[in-house]
């Protein structure tokens, strides 16, 4: 069998062609990185895990009419989707205090935020993806400002629909980081959400514990991560059949 071309490998993820035109394989590796690659490890089974979290969180979203570039999922690592033109920045919304937000303003981790905010970095990692002003998003043509209206509607829309989803299983979204692409259709161009949606990407506490079921596990060194990831997924009813945890039998007097 012929060799899939390789179109673009990063840090948890490889871009494959697709088997038709417009379209992308998007695999799902095992390795975990945290400080822009300064902490590195492999975590068995996260691929697989982000894979399917990533397609319930995308199906999800397009069953409300939020457009993604997800298809269909392929196998238990891989996933096809829409080739779209990356906008390249990082869109992040927060409901809670926490990371880089916490610390920047001297803040208490997991203080409610007045209202959502959303916030951009620059995805440029020998820059260390720095946070970035619309003002300069526009001045530096990355967007439009009638992009960044949809961009920022759009990612509000996405903070309901997962605090929602999340909330619903006890856990709380303290913040999470999506990507959105371009999808052209001869001169007509439409927003989608791109990248993955993942544990890996968002900030996810137990709501009764404030145990973190996130990558933060990884970063802080908190446990094990997969442990977190296979938590979530068990919450959210989508385990891949082979790391089911069957419930012991119980005996019936
Ligand atoms: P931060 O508090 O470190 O800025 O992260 C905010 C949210 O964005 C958090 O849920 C983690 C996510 N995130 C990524 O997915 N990729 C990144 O490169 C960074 C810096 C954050």
């Amino acid at each position: 069998m012929a060799r899939r071309k390789l179109v673009y490998e990063g840090k948890a993820k490889i871009l494959y062609e697709g088997p038709e035109p417009g379209t992308f394989v998007q695999y799902f590796k095992d390795d975990a990185t945290a400080g822009n690659g300064a902490k590195k490890d492999v975590i068995e089974g996260k691929g697989v895990l982000n894979n399917r979290l990533s397609e319930f969180f995308m199906t999800g979203l397009q069953n409300i009419g939020i457009p993604t570039h997800f298809i269909r999922r392929l196998n238990m690592r891989e996933q096809l989707i829409r080739q779209v033109e990356i906008i390249p920045l990082e869109i992040i919304v927060r409901n809670f205090a926490a990371g880089s937000m916490a610390k920047r303003l001297g803040m208490e981790e997991g203080a409610a935020l007045p209202r959502p905010i959303v916030e951009f970095s620059l995805k440029d990692d020998k820059l260390g993806d720095p946070l970035v002003p619309e003002e300069y998003i526009i001045a530096f043509g990355w967007a439009s400002q009638a992009d960044m209206d949809d961009i920022v509607a759009m990612a509000l829309r996405v903070n309901d629909f997962m605090s929602g989803v999340m909330h619903g299983v006890g856990i709380k979204l303290v913040d999470f980081k999506i990507e959105v692409g371009r999808i052209w259709d001869n001169d007509y161009m439409r927003l989608v959400v791109a990248d993955e949606i993942s544990p890996d990407s968002c900030r996810l506490w137990d709501i009764e514990s404030g145990q973190k079921l996130d990558k933060d596990v990884f970063r802080q060194d908190l446990g094990s991560l997969s442990d977190a990831y296979t938590e979530v997924a068990r919450r959210l009813g989508v385990l891949p059949s082979n790391v089911t945890h069957r419930p012991k039998p119980t005996l019936i007097n």
